[in-house]
């Protein structure tokens, strides 16, 4: 089989005038999440150092102002800069995150009155931008990649908040309850090829190109995500205690660090247990997905259940491949964007809901919330696809490929709906878990189950 010709997605079908609306839209709304985040707290609150994992939320909102002005100011608009004298300051490579809260930032007013300033420089460079040309332009690239630049630092600023002890300042709608019948809990992907990755997505960053035809042998993986339920049992059954299920390097971290339950899990007299969440106690609920677990974590849980970790292929392929045309999907439900009946993602919920609560986001093969809910540990690392390109620039994806880095899939109810799609590829250190993360297992399919083997 050779690889299946992607769909054309909407955006390519739009006219000049149609992307413009539409960019100037998703920069709107990406700023109004960034605004909602960073005025939800005081001015102490903004400068103040709430994790050394975390830079102060008044560097991540300068920065995103710092990027835009790069890539859409004087790149695409070709203005000069700004405030040339604060480029440094902003730049991620030369800072650590825990560095940050030490330099001579622009005050919150400052930096507020800077990202209105780009952004109105940007719309005009917007105006003006055919749209179409250079590769930075066509179908306006370099504005779909800086508005996913600042959904993802809003995301990363939603987890600071996470971090951040004192009342609870966001809020969220409450979850959708599961819909629908029971779920079975494993779906069975026949051996074969698919498709990996794209060529066509128009805002698709480098890491996720070319389409590539990745052959894998059959497995099973997990329907949903791994509920706080199931991981409540391998605490109980002793799993953080056991090294038998943890690789080395996650049992010396696990006694390094001294890791007992997901991130902010507490315990009552009772051994019921609770979670902190945005400022809010409430006992964890058995039917949600898990978040906060880093991957060593999460392998230590599969190994524990007799299973692994799926590989970042296999995810990909339970997410997209249809087995009645053999054709690749943008998502796991079709092509059409995400919305509210899909998936879970936007901090629409401040939290992964319950498994069985999108059905509508279910893939071809039947796989539930794979985008939304929580990011999911793959045991893959972090590679450049074959034919991988880098573009427009080495900082975003290329400088890590190889690093101490596993991948993670499918976006969290933190991540924007134009940050994350079935290619979209993330990464992290397997230590990690003020992030959004939880994971589902996989296994390789049995000799019965191959002789059988039947989709649907
Ligand atoms: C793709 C989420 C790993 O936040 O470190 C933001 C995204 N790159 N600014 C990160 C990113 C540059 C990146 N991740
Ligand atoms: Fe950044």
């Amino acid at each position: 089989m050779t690889a299946q010709p992607e769909t054309r997605t909407p955006m390519n079908e739009l006219t000049a005038e149609q992307l413009r609306s539409h960019v100037a839209r998703e920069l709107g709304r990406s700023r109004a999440r960034s605004t909602a985040l960073t005025e939800a707290v005081d001015e102490t609150d903004l400068v103040r150092q709430h994790s050394p994992l975390m830079s102060p939320l008044v560097w991540d909102l300068a920065h995103i102002g710092s990027q835009e002005e790069l890539w859409l100011v004087r790149d695409v608009g070709g203005r000069e800069p700004l405030r040339p004298e604060i480029d440094g300051l902003y730049d991620a490579f030369q800072h650590s995150r825990a560095s940050r809260v030490d330099l001579p930032l622009l005050t919150p007013g400052e930096t507020r009155s800077y990202v209105a300033d780009v952004r109105n420089r940007a719309l005009d460079a917007l105006e003006h931008s055919p749209l179409a040309g250079r590769r930075l332009e066509e179908h306006a690239f370099a504005f779909g990649m800086i508005v996913q630049h600042e959904q993802q630092h809003d995301e990363t600023m939603l987890a600071t908040h996470q971090l951040r002890s004192g009342a609870p300042v966001l809020h969220g709608e409450p979850v959708p309850e599961p819909v629908g019948g029971p779920i079975p809990a494993e779906v069975f992907v026949p051996a074969g090829a698919f498709s990996m990755g794209t060529s066509t997505e128009p805002w698709a960053l480098d890491n996720e190109r070319p389409a590539h035809r990745v052959e894998l042998p059959a497995f099973v993986i997990d329907a949903t995500p791994v509920t706080n339920g199931q991981y409540a049992e391998f605490i109980a059954a002793g799993g953080y205690e056991d090294p038998r299920w943890w690789s080395t390097e996650g049992w010396q971290h696990r006694g390094e660090v001294g890791l007992e339950a997901p991130a902010f899990w507490q315990r009552d007299s009772t051994g019921e247990w609770w979670r902190r969440r945005f400022g809010v106690l409430e006992p964890v609920r058995s039917d949600e997905p898990v978040v906060h677990v880093c991957f060593h974590e999460a392998r230590a849980f599969a190994a524990w259940a007799g299973r692994r970790l799926p590989t970042e292929a296999e995810w990909e392929k339970a997410a997209r491949w249809d087995h009645e045309t053999g054709r690749s999907r943008r998502y796991p439900w079709g092509d059409e964007e995400p919305t509210p009946r899909h998936a879970n993602l936007g901090q629409r919920h401040l939290g992964p809901a319950p498994v069985g609560a999108y059905p509508g986001g279910a893939s071809a093969l039947g796989v539930h919330q794979l985008i939304g809910d929580v990011w999911e540990w793959t045991s893959s690392g972090w590679h450049p696809y074959p034919g991988f390109e880098m573009f427009p620039y080495p900082e975003y994806s290329e400088v890590f490929f190889g690093g101490d880095y596993r991948v993670l899939r499918g976006g969290s109810f933190g991540s924007d709906a134009s940050a994350v799609r079935a290619t979209f590829r993330n990464w992290d250190h397997p230590i990690r878990r003020q992030i959004f993360s939880g994971f589902r297992c996989a296994r390789d399919a049995t000799p019965s189950e191959i002789d059988n083997g039947r989709v649907g």
